[in-house]
């Protein structure tokens, strides 16, 4: 199979559920390689990832992006493009100097107490529904809730509110990225997750700007209401509804493949709960060897190369984080789970102007979860077969059952 075959596997095949031989076939070889047939080329290599990230001439698709590939875009709420992840620039700069004030060290620091209390009364909820030895899918009662609560805090999204709004928020992530629904039906239901999620922002807006709290959202208000051009009613519901998305997905995934990772592996299992290996250690090399998301995507603004492949103005580049995780040119033996190694470190928040935002508080969330876990559930295993999320972009769990006494 040439370095062609090999993408085309990864994308087209069940090669999700091992994407890892595809990946060191392609490292073994070079750092990025072309598919003019996608009009793209692939950086699978650590560097090569890490120069495209790091390079302002490779943008973000956005806007400019979309009007390429999908040019009805601008027909469906949910395809808005004012988020912070979806700006190039100056745009990029001011949006996210007004973001990075939710995530300040403060802010996520401010926020463990009530990530170690949810924590607790959910694995007192597994703990009840395995009493009997009965199993509990972990993704479902722990991995789905957790990162979805704290994201709703915040935000600032009231308790009482909770039960309306988790089925708009789960609407629009399965509409985006659910891989299991034909296209259609899937932007179907995320533009209407994304218009009855834009009202409920905004009556929430108009209550938060009588009665200002420490939240998210009534910073953004505040900023909004200045009106001097910092924040426009696009971005200021653009941005909440991407935290949802970014919110509900990856630490779900994190969480679930750090659990798989427990399970396979006694000797990390007590090395962890012991205190031999630290719990953020131990979330590090998660992080490193099963990225939550395994792909990322640039656009040249202008001609360019890529580990010595040109790429043209306009052209994507694919980024297989995932594979870059893996890359034998960074990290020794890359295939071995070790979260004592020297090398750590990863691609999985991403790098460069697009950092990943919520970084600290992911990092916070999994360390919290497993060492309460540990501690709780001493004796939990796997429980049958797991299932994972389809496709090549995300690697994770939809199913993952265990017993925990
Ligand atoms: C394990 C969990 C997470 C992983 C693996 C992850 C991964 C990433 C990656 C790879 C990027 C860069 C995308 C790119 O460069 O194109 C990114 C950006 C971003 N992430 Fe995360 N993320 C996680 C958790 C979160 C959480 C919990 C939040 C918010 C609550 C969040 C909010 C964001 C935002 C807003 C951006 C865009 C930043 C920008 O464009 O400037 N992420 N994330």
């Amino acid at each position: 199979m040439d370095a062609a075959e090999t993408l085309r596997a990864l994308f087209t095949s069940g090669a999700a559920s091992d994407p890892y031989p595809h990946y060191a076939k392609l490292l073994a070889s070079g750092e990025c390689y072309p598919l003019p047939a996608w009009s793209s080329a692939f950086a699978v290599g650590y560097a090569a990832i890490e120069s495209v990230l790091r390079d302002p001439l490779f943008e973000v698709l956005g806007a400019t992006g979309l009007d390429q590939s999908f040019p009805a875009w601008r027909e469906h709420p949910s395809m808005s493009k004012n988020a912070v992840n979806d700006l190039n620039g100056s745009d990029h700069t001011r949006v996210r100097g007004l973001m990075s004030r939710a995530f300040s060290h403060r802010r996520v620091a401010g926020l463990e107490p009530a990530i170690a209390a949810t924590t607790a009364s959910l694995l007192e909820d597994m703990a009840v529904r395995g009493a009997a030895g009965e199993p509990v899918d972990f993704m479902r009662r722990f991995a789905y809730q957790l990162p979805v609560t704290v994201i709703c805090d915040l935000i600032g999204i009231p308790v009482a509110d909770r039960e309306t709004f988790r089925p708009l928020a789960t609407d629009l992530v399965v509409g985006l990225i659910g891989q299991r629904r034909p296209k259609e039906d899937a932007l179907a239901l995320a533009d209407a997750a994304t218009v009855r999620l834009n009202e409920y922002f905004t009556a929430l807006a108009d209550d938060r700007r009588r009665q200002p709290r420490d939240d998210l959202i009534s910073v953004l208000v505040q900023i909004r209401d200045a009106g001097d051009g910092r924040l426009s009613d696009a971005e200021f519901l653009d941005n909440l509804n991407v935290l949802i998305v970014a919110g509900f997905v990856t630490t779900v995934n994190l969480l679930g493949n750090g659990l798989a990772l427990l399970l396979a592996d006694p000797a990390t299992r007590t090395a962890v709960r012991h205190g031999d290996v630290s719990p953020a250690a131990f979330v590090e090399e998660v992080l490193r060897y099963e990225a939550p998301v395994q792909l990322g995507i640039r656009r040249a603004a202008a001609d360019t190369e890529v580990g010595g492949i040109p790429v043209s103005a306009g052209s994507a580049v694919m980024l297989l984080i995932g594979a870059g995780n893996r890359d034998p040119r960074r990290f020794a033996s890359p295939d071995r789970f070790d979260p004592r190694r020297p090398d750590a470190g990863s691609l999985s928040f991403g790098g460069g102007p697009h950092y990943c935002l919520g970084a600290a508080l992911a990092r916070l969330e999994a360390t919290v979860a497993f060492s309460l876990l540990l501690d709780r559930f001493p004796a939990i295993a796997a429980a049958g077969e797991a299932r994972r999320v389809p496709g090549p972009a995300f690697r994770g769990f939809e199913f993952l059952p265990v017993r925990i006494s």
